[in-house]
């Protein structure tokens, strides 16, 4: 392989697979590195053919064989996706959000940086390591208070926040300690296909399609700034393509929807794709006990992306949800899939029997 190719950690997960399909549609060769536990799937990359490579490791694991892989395939770019993301997950089993966003994350840098040490002045130059991460970083934000803005301070509540700002501060090191040339992006909540039914979203689409309760959190007056993956994607390549080392670009549609407003807008779009017989799939809608130290709110102010290398979001929230559903609609296989043994014990461990069963 070239120069020309892409490093792709967690290119078997959500967002990491719509990144490397959009990268094969254009016309790239993608290297994915993926562990492949229950949020990946292999056959996420089905039919990319020849132009993406897949690597099954966990890169938490010692083992020179990292850098190797590097300098056997030679990537321009490596795009950093790979992490534990489920904050509920992170509050039952915090250590694996540890080994995952801050020693995986840690072991990705010092390989790049043993790589990099033995580029050319040119492919140096040229090179690019994107970390990409989240609005939970700063915490949660009062209903008053304006959205984040690249440099505020941080502020994680979660563990799987806590791990993910800890890893941003490791990529910024590496670029002030080392001069790696890492680029950070934190997005705001992405939604789309081949999203882990454990996430809100595929997860009420789950729950409506068998006629089950919608278990929604406290009053549900929670707000996320839903963004469409595609959009997020558009925005990792314009970062990659015009984004100045060391630097932080927000990306975020600007949105704030409660989760009930987001739960009313999908509960019409299956009423209209897939009507129930016994009525709106809204009756499904149940309030249960909240995550603990749930935050209230995220919001990311994204000028510095819109201004500065000209991105916008392209999907609105009504569109893009339809999208979504029709997606999930029409990829029952991918759902039998994804929704395997683990995620009926992950069901059965964290939500009320009578939710699930
Ligand atoms: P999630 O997809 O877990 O993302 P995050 O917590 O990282 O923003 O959840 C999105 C919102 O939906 C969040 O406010 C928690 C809420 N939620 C529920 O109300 N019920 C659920 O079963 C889940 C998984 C999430």
């Amino acid at each position: 392989m070239s120069a020309s190719v892409l490093l792709v950690t967690g290119g078997a997960g959500f967002i990491g697979t719509n990144f490397v399909r959009a990268a094969v549609a254009r016309g790239e060769r993608v290297v994915v590195v993926d562990r492949l536990n229950y949020a990946a799937q292999e056959g996420n990359l089905a039919g990319l053919g020849a132009q993406v490579r897949l690597v099954a490791r966990d890169l938490a694991a010692p083992g020179d064989d990292l850098v190797r892989l590097l300098v056997e395939t030679r990537p321009r770019t490596i795009v950093h996706t790979a992490a534990e993301t489920h904050v509920d997950r992170s509050i039952h089993d915090p250590e694996a959000f540890v080994a995952s966003n801050l020693l995986g994350t840690f072991r990705l840098l010092e390989a790049a940086r043993a790589y990099l040490a033995g580029l050319g002045e040119e492919e140096r130059r040229r090179f690019r390591f994107l970390h990409v991460s989240t609005d939970e970083v700063y915490g949660a934000r009062a209903p008053e208070d304006p959205p984040n803005r690249e440099g505020d301070p941080y502020e994680p509540t979660s563990p799987y926040a806590a791990t993910k700002a800890g890893s941003d501060h490791l990529a910024r090191a590496w670029h002030k300690t080392y001069g790696l040339p890492v680029l950070v992006t934190n997005c705001t909540n992405n939604y789309g296909p081949y999203q882990h039914p454990e996430k809100f979203l595929p997860l009420m689409i789950y729950q409506a399609l068998r006629g089950r309760p919608l278990p929604v959190y406290g009053d549900g007056r929670q707000v996320r700034d839903w963004l469409y993956v595609d959009d997020h994607v558009r925005a990792l390549f314009r970062v990659l393509e015009g984004g100045t080392p060391g630097g932080t670009y927000h990306v975020s549609a600007g949105l704030g929807p409660t989760n009930l407003e987001v739960l009313e807008l999908l509960c019409a779009i299956l009423d209209r794709l897939r009507p129930r017989p016994e009525g709106s799939y809204r009756a499904l809608v149940r309030h249960v006990a909240d995550r603990p130290a749930h935050d209230r709110r995220y919001a990311l102010e994204s000028t510095r992306l819109q201004h500065e290398l000209g991105w916008r979001p392209e999907e609105s929230l009504a569109g893009g949800l339809e999208k979504t559903v029709r997606w999930y609609l029409s990829h029952e296989e991918w759902w039998c899939r994804a929704t395997g043994e683990d995620f009926h014990r992950w069901l059965a461990a964290h939500y009320d029997a009578e939710l699930v069963r």
